[in-house]
């Protein structure tokens, strides 16, 4: 299959194969997801092939409005409106009781719950609006594989089994969205995100559970994706949480170093060794995946090297994707 990419005038081309039943990617201010229409179950199972995905991991349903999630909400609750005033369109995803039968059970994972998530992104709204339905919306990567922040990623990965990738350039976040369980008695975040817990609570005027996502494979955890090796490139990944343990590291041509660029500097490596996360920390979120997939796909690197940020709420996303990608491996630790 051809893969096509869509510029943003070309919107009625990714809307027409969408309707014929095909997937198509899509941007939205995170990484870029995998759309397919979220009512044809036999679509829906197409974005599971395609990414490789464990089938008892539901997808989020990606919708441009609060009255469309209202199709498929059993109800919505006083906390889902109070954020979905203060957040939506943004990196919010909110966990609701299902709407029996108006979901493919594909979608939720015969969950009783399921997730929704209004992006903040012009071409995708106009994109939902004109298909009329909400498009299921799972990162575009191949499973276990960084999430896709550019076009580019979301080609690499999937080339040939989709039928188009949206390109609306590189994302601006770079992880994905804050999930907030609403269909439990306190509210709880399952995956963090650009919108911590302590923005949540302040809008609720109520306490916020944290997920701290430590659950065996022999449970149901919450966010069943949480559980799956997730992030990962093929080389063993380490954290180096201080900046100065760096020059204890005996580097060689088979090292890569994902760090700032202050760090960097510092890191008698080749350029074609490093990887510049930036100048801060709203920078390392917007390039972490990215320097994953830089290492990922050179040949000749045999272990990576990632700096670590102190563990407060602002680093708790970034933290929280490279442990898993490093499988918790911490240097000096
Ligand atoms: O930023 C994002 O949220 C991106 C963009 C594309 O929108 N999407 C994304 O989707 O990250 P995905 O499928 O890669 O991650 C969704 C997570 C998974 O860990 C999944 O298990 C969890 O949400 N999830 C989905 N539906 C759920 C449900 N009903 N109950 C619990 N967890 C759910
Ligand atoms: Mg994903």
């Amino acid at each position: 299959m051809e893969t096509k990419i869509f510029k943003k005038d070309q919107l009625d081309e990714a809307v027409d194969l969408l309707t014929k039943g095909e997937l198509v990617a899509f941007p939205t201010e995170t990484v870029y997801g995998l759309g397919a229409i979220a009512t044809k179950e036999k679509s829906v199972k197409g974005v599971y092939a395609a990414k490789g995905r464990p089938s008892d991991n539901p997808l989020i349903v990606t919708v441009s409005d609060e009255k469309t999630m209202e199709r498929y909400a059993k109800e919505v609750p006083e906390r889902a409106k109070k954020l979905i005033k203060h957040f939506w369109p943004g990196p919010l995803t909110l966990l609701l009781f299902v709407k029996p039968g108006t979901l493919p059970t594909a979608v939720t994972g015969g969950l009783d719950t399921v997730a929704f998530r209004c992006p903040d992104d012009q071409l995708t709204h106009d994109l939902i609006a004109k298909l009329g339905y909400p498009i299921v919306g799972p990162s575009a990567n191949t499973s276990t594989k960084p999430s896709p922040t550019t076009a580019e990623h979301v080609y690499h990965d999937l080339k040939g089994k989709i039928a188009g990738i949206i390109d609306d350039g590189p994302t601006r976040v770079g992880l994905e969205s804050t999930i907030i369980d609403l269909s439990v008695k306190t509210p709880i975040v399952l995956r963090p995100g650009e919108i911590t817990p302590e923005e949540l609570s302040k809008v609720l005027g109520e306490k916020v559970l944290i997920n701290t996502g430590k659950v065996s494979d022999k449970e149901v955890p919450k966010a069943p994706g949480m559980k799956y090796r997730h992030y990962a490139p093929s080389e063993p990944v380490t954290v180096v949480d201080n900046p100065a343990d760096f020059s204890k590291i005996d580097f060689n041509a088979k090292t890569g170093v994902a760090a700032l660029k202050s760090v960097l500097d510092k890191i008698d490596l080749p350029g074609e060794n490093k990887f510049d996360l930036g100048n801060n920390l709203v920078d390392a979120d917007h390039n972490l995946f990215g320097g994953l997939r830089y290492f990922d796909d050179k040949d000749d690197i045999e272990t990576i090297y990632v700096q670590g940020f102190d563990e407060g709420e602002e680093s708790l996303a970034y933290m929280n994707r490279l442990n898993k990608a490093a499988g918790g491996h911490h240097f000096n630790k």
